[in-house]
């Protein structure tokens, strides 16, 4: 890696393929979605070695709902025995851990786990591990827009920036990078707001593979992209202004 190369400062990803990587092994896709926390924590680390300051990750949309009740539990379960099993090595990396997403509908044990591992990491400042859970993009802009007018924000006063702020994340830069593994090209309803000008990177590796090639192979194809936000080039700049 070029050790110059502009490093994002906050990378989405979507970890998708846990099922079709658990399928290919003959296995339940809960064994997927197991295989999937491992490469989690594992890519916490090399995220934050490479220089990412924030990392949110897509663990269970607003629409996960629909799939089957065994695979619901089995990922409400799995979310259980994994801050049992992890936060203690996560919190000794430094690692910061936040939740967003519609808690008042999460199970009450559910919630316990997770203000558990927001309280014991809140101190910690190597890396910030956003975990969207029960999260929907959509569902966000929503209850941006609720909060803000319950804290008595007109129509003359909703701006965009005013907006911004009460989106989850409003206090975090908005995402450089996007990443979906899995082979899929979409967004999947994750972070619409926050990835205006992220630039997008799609990979067919499935989650529980995602490790450090694909982690630099993504960090390259964003260190040689030309972001723009909206704007043109700065040599077609500097000749347009005559
Ligand atoms: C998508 O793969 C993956 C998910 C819906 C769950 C992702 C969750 C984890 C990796 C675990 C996160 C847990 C914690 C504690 C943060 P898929 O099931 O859609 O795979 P497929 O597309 O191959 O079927």
């Amino acid at each position: 890696m070029d050790r110059h190369a502009p490093v994002p400062r906050h990378v989405a990803v979507v970890m998708d393929g846990n099922g079709r990587w658990a399928r290919q092994r003959y296995m339940p896709r809960f064994f997927g979605h197991k295989a999937g926390v491992d490469a989690l924590v594992r890519a916490i680390d090399l995220f934050a070695d490479r220089g990412v300051e924030y990392l949110t990750v897509f663990a269970f949309s607003s629409e996960n709902w629909k799939r089957p009740a065994d695979e619901v539990s089995g990922l409400m379960g799995l979310v259980l025995v994994a801050v049992s099993k992890y936060l203690g090595r996560i919190a000794a990396k430094g690692v910061r851990i936040r939740i967003i997403g519609d808690r008042d509908t999460m199970a009450e044990r559910l919630q316990e786990a997770w203000s558990l591992a927001e309280r014991s990491t809140a101190h910690n400042t190597r890396i910030t591990l956003t975990v969207a859970f029960n999260y929907g993009g959509r569902w966000d802009v929503v209850q941006a827009c609720r909060r803000a007018l319950a804290d008595g924000i007109d129509a003359e006063g909703l701006d965009e920036h005013a907006l911004g702020r009460y989106t989850m994340l409003g206090d975090l830069p908005d995402p450089d990078l996007f990443i979906r593994t899995g082979g899929e090209m979409r967004i999947s309803n994750f972070l619409l707001w926050q990835v205006a000008y992220a630039e997008l990177y799609f990979t067919e590796t499935l989650w529980p593979d995602f490790g450090a090639p694909d982690i630099d192979a993504a960090l390259a194809a964003y260190a040689g992209r030309d972001r723009r936000f909206g704007g043109i080039p700065p040599m077609l700049a500097a000749t347009s202004s005559g």
